[in-house]
């Protein structure tokens, strides 16, 4: 047996073991989501059910109120003043990622302080970019055009974005039991569209 016949076995093995890659085992990629009343967050699942890698809630040195008309009070004085709001939250190791989700709710139709934050806070330079969103109805507003602004040196691709609940109306986690399914499908054919599915 010669070197040719071992560098074969070699491209092989490599060929075979990346194809067989299972979910959970791919680290790296990232999905980080800021959700509220929840239905980011159950997006969030959705796409780690069929992406793997690790998921983190976005957390705030400084809770915002529960109160909903105190939250929107305080979300808007933010956004006018450019105001990033600490986060609690730390990712370890984050040049590890090559593919980071970012989920978020509009705010304001803009997005979000806490993701501004976590958007300034670490480097994405050569980084791919996922968005994904739930909004009362009113679409994703400012905020896809602001991703671009604090990520000029990142692969942004096509957001996924869906109504979720309207919390000024009193409704809340609307993405469940049927909808939670239809969402399912909805998602797998975003991911495959990106390359993505399992
Ligand atoms: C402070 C605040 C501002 C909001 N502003 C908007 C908005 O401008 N447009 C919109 O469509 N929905 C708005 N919403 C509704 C949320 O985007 C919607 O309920 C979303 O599904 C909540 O996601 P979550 O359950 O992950 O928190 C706002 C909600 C909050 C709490």
């Amino acid at each position: 047996m010669n070197i040719r016949f071992f560098f074969l076995i070699h491209c092989l093995l490599l060929t075979f073991s990346s194809s067989c890659q299972k979910i959970g085992d791919n680290e790296n990629i990232l999905i980080v989501y800021l959700s509220r009343t929840n239905n980011t967050e159950t997006l969030a699942k959705i796409i780690h059910s069929q992406v793997g890698g690790d998921i983190i809630a976005l957390e705030l040195q400084n809770p915002y109120p529960e109160n909903y008309e105190a939250i929107v009070k305080q979300v808007s004085l933010e956004l006018e003043k450019g105001f990033l709001p600490p986060l609690k939250t730390r990712i370890d190791r984050f040049e590890k990622y090559d593919l980071v989700f970012i989920g978020f709710p509009t705010w304001a139709m803009q997005l979000p302080p806490p993701v501004q934050s976590f958007l300034h806070q670490y480097d994405f330079t050569q980084k791919t970019i996922i968005p994904f969103n739930t909004n009362a109805g009113y679409g994703l507003g400012s905020s896809i055009d602001k991703i671009y602004e604090l990520c000029p040196n990142s692969e942004i691709k096509k957001e996924f974005s869906m109504k979720g609940g309207k919390e000024r109306d009193g409704i809340f986690l609307t993405i469940k039991g049927e909808k939670a399914k239809e969402t399912e499908e909805k998602v797998k054919s975003w991911l495959f569209e990106l390359g993505l599915n399992k």
